[in-house]
């Protein structure tokens, strides 16, 4: 890597708390580090030229999914994203497009993903779900763990809806991360809900049907989940459900 160069900043900066304030690029520059992330050059601006930049973090290692953005037109993780991969030196970070903007570069996933936990029902329906502390475990096929534990590495930073343009163009759209989720209770043998049931909830235009299989998700997802496998996976168990 070029060390020792001047990296430029061009910053989306907006405060909605703020009436008087308007959306405006502003330009910051840094002495690139080696090993620096975008995460990095973030928390360095805040703590010596900008106080009030607003961004959100907290794992640091592609856990948490807080730190999610645009870098250079493409959303993803800023923890994960070195300075180096930018031979120029000029990066642009823009926030994620399709939630509501909290300011600058924070915006509100968590909103989103409860919304979307709420309206397709994602948690578990156990068949037998009467509470018994004293009932034994019961062990689960490894195949099945492993296909659950496949899907269950999301970490819900939000990239796959922001990379989406059928989401992007139709609010009501489930996106990757919705139909992701529903693939993993629909394998998970200990739920109760029938292939008619999921049909009831994603067989439609807002769901696997009206996916342009365009795979913003796929290509930019940090996790590398496999959603177009999913996808068609829940298309063919949905166009069979009501036959
Ligand atoms: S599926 Fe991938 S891109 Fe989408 S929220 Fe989960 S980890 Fe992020
Ligand atoms: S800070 Fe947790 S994923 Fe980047």
């Amino acid at each position: 890597m070029s060390q020792g160069r001047t990296l430029t900043f061009n910053i989306f900066r907006y405060d909605p708390q703020m009436p008087d304030d308007k959306p405006k690029m502003v330009k910051y520059q840094l002495e690139e580090a080696p090993g620096m992330t975008v995460f990095i050059a973030l928390n360095m601006l805040r703590e010596q030229q900008d106080p009030s930049l607003q961004f959100d973090f907290v794992c640091r290692a592609g856990i948490c999914g807080s730190c999610a953005m645009v870098i250079n037109g493409y959303p993803t993780l800023a923890c994960r994203t070195l300075t180096s991969k930018y031979p120029k030196g000029d990066i642009t970070l823009m926030p994620l497009p399709g939630f509501e903007l909290i300011g600058d570069l924070s915006v509100n996933t968590g909103k989103f993903m409860r919304e979307l936990a709420e309206r397709l029902k994602l948690w578990l329906h156990p068949r037998n779900d009467e509470a018994d502390i004293h009932r034994i475990e019961a062990p689960m096929d490894p195949e099945e763990a492993a296909k659950l534990y496949e899907l269950e590495r999301c970490v819900e930073c939000g990239v796959c809806v922001s990379a989406c343009a059928t989401k992007q163009m139709r609010d009501t759209f489930v996106g990757a991360v919705g139909m992701m989720k529903i693939a993993r209770f629909e394998l998970d043998s200990r739920d109760a809900r029938s292939v008619e049931d999921f049909y009831h909830v994603i067989g439609n235009q807002d769901g696997v049907f009206g996916c342009m299989t365009l795979l913003g998700c796929q290509d930019n997802c940090p996790k590398d989940l496999p959603h177009m496998q999913q996808i068609a996976y829940l298309r063919r168990k949905m166009a069979t459900a009501l036959v």
